[in-house]
């Protein structure tokens, strides 16, 4: 089923929706290290990490609206997600490395979509909504990074070639930074 068949709908990151969200994120970390081979590379440290990670940005999401998230929702599941905020360890070290200032930058992380939803433009729906809600708050700039695959094909497609590669990052894995204006 494509997206124009569904009644998706994108919206802010309520309270409500917290317990939802965490087991979203669980479900879909877990598949990508899955996916990607990651656990046979030795990543499971890792992979608790971004899971608790993503627990602690929520609660701060929900108590002071930063970082903030978007939902798409089909119907009252939450089938994805992105969020934007402060650039992370990573951007700023791409910054670092490119010897450019991050002041002014915003980063957009947490793109994930439920495996069985992908495929079908919800991720890029997520990537327009959150580019507005950027404009809205007076950014030019913004950063995003990936390590997965996955992710590579995507931001490729819709940001070209990666500004930067920060090599084995996320030991052992490349981690991939791409910088760019909106538009
Ligand atoms: C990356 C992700 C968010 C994309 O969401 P999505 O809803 O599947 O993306 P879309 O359907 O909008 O895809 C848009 C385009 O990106 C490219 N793309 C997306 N996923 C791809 C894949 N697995 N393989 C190849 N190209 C892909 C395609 O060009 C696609 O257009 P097409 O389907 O018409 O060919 C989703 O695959 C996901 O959750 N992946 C796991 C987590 C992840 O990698 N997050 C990225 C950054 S942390």
């Amino acid at each position: 089923m494509s997206i124009k068949d569904m009644s998706i709908k994108v919206e802010p990151l309520k309270k409500k929706d917290k317990k939802q969200t965490l087991e979203f994120f669980y479900k879909t970390i877990t598949d990508s290290f899955k996916t990607e081979g990651l656990f046979e590379l030795g990543m499971t440290d890792t992979c608790k990490h971004e899971i608790n990670n993503q627990e602690k940005r929520i609660s701060s999401s929900i108590r002071s609206g930063t970082p903030y998230y978007l939902l798409a929702k089909d119907k009252n599941l939450v089938v994805g997600t992105i969020a934007f905020g402060r650039p992370g360890k990573a951007i700023e070290k791409a910054f670092l490395q490119l010897n450019k200032s991050s002041n002014g930058v915003v980063e957009i992380f947490s793109s994930f979509v439920l495996p069985e939803y992908q495929r079908k433009g919800i991720g890029s729906l997520l990537f327009k909504a959150v580019k507005e809600e950027i404009v809205k708050r007076g950014y030019r700039l913004f950063a995003v990074n990936t390590g997965y695959k996955k992710g590579l094909k995507f931001w490729g497609e819709k940001l070209g070639k990666p500004s930067i590669t920060l090599k084995k990052y996320y030991y052992p894995i490349d981690c991939y930074v791409w910088i760019k204006e909106i538009r």
